[in-house]
């Protein structure tokens, strides 16, 4: 990396296309799925020795649930590999892996190889790695609301949670949320060219700087990810 570049701290990564590179290569959409997944465990490596602290990527949302079965199955098959392997990615880089999302919806075997990462991993600070699984915006602010109403009848809601006009503040909306004591990204970046939040950390990248690109995810090595730092550096000069 061009050492005058400031790395941002926080990337968030809406890993996107695998489906159309897969087409045009006339093979199934499950295989996109698979160069895709092999693509983020090169990146995610790629990304740390850059020297960024926190990665977010988007790997399912509560909406591709409709797709159709098979492909459901087939990403489901996906993760179940992919979550194992990353057990021993996280003791190699050092990294604490989090899931954020529902993992309810998942099948038992799906939750526990979650639990166990998340578990194994949780004391490692190298990097923070957060995968968005059965992750929805909107999701997570009513699960995170429920809670709090929870917190609020049990009596339990912290005693600063309002500000001295009666305001909720912030910090105690965002100590509901998935990413509670994660910093918001600084770099949003989004694959294969459509221009649309999907439902992703909408909360959060509120001041974030947004790297669209047409190049689809499976495609998107090191050399494609320098162009979105680059271009994250040039908007710092406006700031
Ligand atoms: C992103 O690729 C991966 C997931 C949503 C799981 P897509 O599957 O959305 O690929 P396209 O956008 O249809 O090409
Ligand atoms: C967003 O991509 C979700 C993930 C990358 C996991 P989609 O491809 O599902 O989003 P839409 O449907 O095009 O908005
Ligand atoms: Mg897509």
């Amino acid at each position: 990396m061009n050492n005058e570049l400031k790395v941002p701290n926080h990337i968030a990564i809406i890993l996107d296309g695998n489906g159309r590179w897969a087409k045009k290569r006339n093979m199934p959409r499950g295989y996109g799925h698979i160069v895709g997944c092999d693509n983020l465990e090169k990146m995610c490596d790629v990304i740390k020795d850059m020297g960024v602290k926190y990665l977010t990527v988007y790997a399912f949302s509560t909406e591709n649930w409709k797709r159709s079965r098979a492909e459901v199955e087939g990403l489901l098959k996906l993760f179940r590999q992919y979550l194992k392997r990353c057990i021993k990615k996280a003791h190699k880089n050092q990294m604490r892996v989090k899931i954020i999302g529902d993992p309810s919806a998942f099948p038992q075997d799906i939750q526990d190889s979650i639990h166990e990462l998340e578990e194994c991993s949780k004391d490692y600070d190298h990097m923070y790695f957060q995968i968005a699984m059965n992750y929805g915006s909107r999701d997570e602010i009513l699960r995170g609301m429920t809670r709090m109403i929870e917190d609020v009848k049990n009596g339990t809601l912290a005693e600063n949670a309002f500000d001295e006009n009666g305001k909720l503040t912030e910090q105690c909306f965002e100590s509901y949320l998935d990413t509670a004591g994660i910093p918001d990204p600084d770099l949003l970046i989004r694959t294969s060219g459509e221009q649309r939040l999907s439902n992703y950390l909408m909360w959060q990248l509120a001041y974030t700087e947004f790297y669209f690109t047409e190049v689809p995810w499976p495609d998107f090595h090191e050399e494609e990810l320098r162009k979105a730092i680059e271009q994250y550096n040039l908007s710092l000069i406006h700031i």
